[in-house]
């Protein structure tokens, strides 16, 4: 398989023996201080039974029409990527919903009138087993299920993905029944893609997950050589370290791809739930251009220079289309003009004072997928490593929920 590349566009990083240095430090770090949280950095090279991952799919697949799946942050984002990549945009058998990441009741109330006459199956996601978007989705649709299909058969179209032994979701799994997945304790939310919670819901959408663990895999090689010279994930997560240190406050994340947009959603939660404490951390903003370059654009050229870009650039589409015109367009294929759009707004943004990240993929597949999952889950631990953060904690989310809860509890 080929490889990835990355290249980087801005003022040129002195000292790399320090780099080097600095990376194994952070890397015996992860491997030692954070040993209870790094299930995720050699599971691509563990067995993976896909078995029950495959059994349940099919069956999903074969009995209903619409598949909804509730979580939030870690819990969905992940999978949620991967769908809009993977999939076709258009023609899918399987009909995808996400619920419990809001408390919309609009939203909600939609989603029950649309199912109502569909067959419908659940996957319920939380580690914790207590998020209250989460869990309160739970309750209506669980009502719905039992009304539709019954106070037995109901459990058939039901599956939760919780911890192994603790929380209110296994002990619900455990009373009642339900089939359930485990995620490991060693994996927090936004780690598990390459986990039952990611690996679930892409392989009820037909998506090949054996080749995701594939790339994942060669993932895997790759960003555990002891070089910043070969190492991208190294390069990465030390570029991003020394803008960071070099008056960079946001990192602009994306690709000129729009199946790209939930990926940088996936990548805003992992780095910003990862490094954002302390009073520390580049925020990251997910962007689509050249869209994008139509509302940012001018921001991006002309505004503070605060912010540098990464790009996935993606070498070849999977659908050729050739223009036919009698102009300078004539006989180039779209995506060449896609990625002559790359090259037009890295020298423009280069030239305005936006260093750039550019990291190729020669395509997107379920295989380049894994890859870029592994790869920046490693990268961003790394990342907030450096930064001298936990990369596994988010004692800053706690907030919101103690002063919700103040305010249902005593009206304050
Ligand atoms: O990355 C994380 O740990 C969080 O974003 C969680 O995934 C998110 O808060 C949902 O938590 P839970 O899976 O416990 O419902």
């Amino acid at each position: 398989m080929e490889k990835i590349k990355l290249e980087y566009y801005g003022n040129s990083i002195n000292d790399l023996d320090d780099y080097q240095e600095k990376i194994e430090k952070a890397e015996k770090k992860l491997r030692v201080e954070y040993k209870n949280n790094i299930g995720w950095l050699d599971l691509p090279v563990k067995f993976m039974d896909v078995d029950k991952i495959k059994v349940v799919s099919n069956k999903i697949r074969d009995n209903s029409d619409v598949l909804l799946i509730a979580g939030i942050g870690g819990s969905y984002l992940g999978s949620q990527a991967g769908l809009e990549l993977l999939r076709s945009y258009f023609n899918n058998n399987l009909e995808i919903i996400f619920i419990g990441n809001s408390f919309s009741s609009d939203y909600l109330k939609e989603v029950l009138d649309y199912i109502s006459n569909k067959e419908v199956s659940l996957i319920v996601i939380s580690k914790s087993g207590k998020t209250l978007e989460t869990s309160i989705a739970f309750k209506f649709l669980k009502d719905f299920f039992i009304n539709k299909y019954g106070e037995v058969s109901y459990k058939d179209r039901i599956y939760v993905i919780t911890d192994k032994n603790n929380g209110a979701l296994r002990e619900m799994v455990n009373k009642e029944n339900y089939e359930s997945f485990e995620i490991p304790s060693d994996i927090g939310g936004r780690y598990s893609v390459l986990t039952n919670v990611g690996l679930l819901p892409l392989a009820c959408a037909g998506i090949d997950v054996e080749e995701i663990f594939k790339g994942a895999k060669a993932a895997h090689e790759d960003c555990n050589i002891n070089s910043i010279y070969s190492n991208y994930c190294y390069q990465y997560a030390l570029i991003r370290h020394y803008l960071y240190n070099n008056n960079k406050q946001i990192e602009l994340f994306g690709s000129y791809e729009p199946s790209f947009r939930n990926f940088g959603y996936w990548h805003q939660q992992l780095f910003g739930e990862s490094e954002g404490k302390e009073g520390k951390g580049l925020f990251p903003i997910p962007i689509i251009y050249s869209t994008d370059l139509h509302s940012l654009g001018q921001y991006v050229q002309e505004g503070p220079k605060n912010l540098f870009e990464t790009i996935i650039k993606v070498e070849n589409s999977k659908q050729e289309l050739i223009i036919k015109s009698d102009d300078n367009l004539n006989n180039k294929s779209l995506h060449q003009i896609n990625n002559v759009a790359l090259e037009g707004t890295l020298k423009a943004h280069t030239l305005g004072g936006v260093p750039n990240i550019v990291i190729s993929v020669p395509e997107i597949s379920d295989y380049y997928f894994g890859y870029l999952v592994y790869f920046f889950e490693k990268a961003c631990a790394l990342s907030a490593i450096l930064l001298e953060v936990n990369p596994f904690d988010q004692p800053g989310v706690e907030t919101y929920k103690k002063e919700m809860l103040n305010i249902l509890e005593n009206g304050k």
